[in-house]
């Protein structure tokens, strides 16, 4: 039964005959809103991650115009709130730190005023499950706008991917392969427009997912930012938020099994980000539903990666677009999914994909012929990480994927990038880099370092992969034979925190195996001589996070950001 506007959550701020009301109403009347604005309207919060200092939300300032055209349209009452922008590229030590921060803000921000439903605007990486951790936790009726990806890259007529060309330009800058003006060019060339990266980097990976879980209109995810459609996707997310909230359309009804299943077989197919197995343990968590990072290595058994797209492929996601998007790619892996979920649409994922047509065969492939076979993400599991890490083989050097060897062990990223660079460093090409301490209290924040240096002597002599283990997490734009998320972390007492140089390690990832070949009394003798770390964070939200923080295989949210107990509604007096 459709919901009346005095069963809005709204309607006790603005629609009851008290003073608190009537204060509530002068202040929209001062705004220069009339009552006929309001009065018994849905109140939609455009929850809006727009910044200057984030150059992929830049475009979002018009888009919340655009959604509001939306909102009008369908009889709702639009009001733009700003929230923390979490910009990949500007934020130190890493945006990870403030994914529960945009989340705690978006929660709060819903919950403490009169929203009766939310637009979520966001895409660069840890705004998309920031957003949705906290408007499943406030549990209001709320519908994602992807920020949607950037133009591809151009240089000399070369396409460019966000960050995968970066690295590997940089490599060759620093193989002396390429010159310096050659380098600012690149600069110039390999961000063309507004949008999240353009590679299947988290960005591109989280708003996909959040498509499959059902939190955007069919086929939004995969429209490029500067593209006419993604004007218009804006204001019919607009427009359909307002019959969510007649509806009570709430996240618990998108976020079920299934459709956390839906969201692995698309991280599958798409050879996602390895961050999104953190992110989704989060948000499956806020809905109350326990989820492991083994039913991403499960799912990944079975479903190859079909999209040709960097860095497990080779292009790019506006040619992903160009193919038919996500409802095309999702049609292909249809005997995959449970088409019965439920989306923001009000359809079934089955209805908002049905008929969707791939239109470059070599872009979204089949699963007969697919760019990386089954396994594009595995969970690895052994002394070395008794609660997993995980590894992306589609994106490393086959010959990697079963190696022994010795330990080059690195008690912080300082340590390391000074070593690295080092011509006298002895290392091999089948030596396995080994960083400490960049987890989720150790780095704090669990930053992006996952991808070591090549160290230098050996990228000179050609070598442009090595096996590398660390606590820590990777861009998705990255590659590389890179073992991440070990867990527990080094800095609270896991076992890579006594890893030594020269130490033998195996990685077995046919059978999911990574061993320490130490004996374990020596390991034993290790433990008992370390001593806890003190703590990184002194001062504000730095010490909230190292009090609350979780390890990387229960998603990094705060202890007590779980499900329920369920809030009463603020008091108004
Ligand atoms: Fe924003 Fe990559 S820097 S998505």
């Amino acid at each position: 039964m459709p919901k009346r506007p005095e069963d809005l959550r709204s309607h006790r701020w603005l629609g009851t005959p008290t003073l608190r009301s009537f204060g509530h109403r002068s202040r929209l009347l001062q705004i220069g809103y009339d009552r006929e604005d309001f009065a018994g309207k849905p109140v939609i919060a455009i929850v809006n991650t727009w910044s200057d200092m984030n150059p992929c939300h830049v475009h979002l300032r018009a888009r919340a115009d655009e959604v509001k055209r939306g909102v009008w349209q369908a009889g709702g009452f639009p009001l733009e709130v700003p929230a923390m922008s979490l910009s990949e590229n500007m934020m130190k030590p890493t945006t990870m730190l403030y994914r529960n921060f945009l989340a705690m803000e978006t929660e709060e921000l819903i919950r403490s005023q009169p929203v009766d439903g939310a637009v979520l605007l966001g895409g660069c990486d840890k705004t998309t499950p920031g957003l949705l951790m906290g408007a499943i936790s406030a549990g209001v009726p709320a519908i994602f706008v992807p920020a949607g990806t950037m133009l591809r890259g151009n240089w000399r007529g070369e396409v460019l991917g966000s960050g995968t060309d970066a690295w590997k330009y940089w490599d060759e800058k620093r193989a002396g392969a390429i010159s310096e003006d050659d380098w600012h060019e690149i600069e110039g060339g390999i961000a063309r427009s507004f949008g999240t990266c353009m590679t299947m980097g988290t960005a591109a990976t989280m708003m996909s997912m959040a498509e499959a879980l059902g939190f955007t209109l069919p086929g939004a995810s995969s429209i490029p930012a500067p593209d006419s459609a993604h004007a218009r996707m804006a204001t019919a997310s607009g427009r359909r938020i307002v019959e969510m909230v007649w509806e009570d359309l709430t996240p618990n009804k998108l976020v079920t099994r299934g459709s956390l299943d839906n969201a692995i077989v698309t991280h599958a197919g798409l050879g996602g980000s390895t961050n999104a197995l953190i992110h989704l343990v989060a948000i499956a968590r806020r809905a109350g539903i326990p989820l492991s990072i083994d039913r991403f290595d499960e799912i990944s058994r079975r479903v190859p990666v079909i999209a040709d797209v960097r860095p497990s492929g080779r292009l790019l996601m506006e040619d992903f677009f160009y193919a038919g998007g996500l409802r095309a790619f999702l049609n292909r892996l249809a005997s995959q999914l449970d088409l019965t979920c439920i989306t923001v649409s009000g359809q079934t994922l089955g209805e908002g994909i049905a008929g969707a047509a791939v239109h470059h065969p070599q872009t979204i492939r089949t699963v007969e012929d697919p760019v990386y076979p089954p396994g594009g993400t595995v969970v690895l599991r052994g002394n070395l990480a008794p609660d997993g890490a995980v590894m992306k083989p589609s994106a490393a050097e086959p010959r990697l994927l079963q190696h022994r060897g010795p330990a080059l062990a690195f008690e912080s990223y300082d340590e390391m990038a000074a070593a690295v660079e080092r011509e006298d460093l002895d290392v091999t090409r089948d030596h396995v880099l080994v960083l400490k301490n960049a987890g989720p209290l150790g780095g704090p924040g669990m930053p992006e370092w996952g991808m070591l240096p090549i160290p230098l002597k050996l990228v000179r002599q050609g070598v442009r992969d090595m096996v590398r283990i660390s606590d820590a997490r990777m861009s998705g734009t990255s590659y590389g034979a890179c073992i991440l998320h070990v867990a527990p972390e080094a800095y609270v007492g896991g076992p890579l925190a006594f890893v030594r140089t020269g130490d033998i390690i195996e990685i077995d990832v046919p059978n999911r195996r990574l061993h320490l070949d130490v004996p374990d009394d020596e390991v034993a003798r290790r433990r008992a001589a370390w001593t806890v770390p003190p703590r990184r964070a002194t001062r504000g939200y730095g010490v909230l996070f190292a009090e609350h923080v979780t390890q990387a295989n229960d998603g990094c949210d705060f202890d007590v950001l779980g499900p329920g107990p369920e809030l009463a509604e603020p008091e108004i007096h």
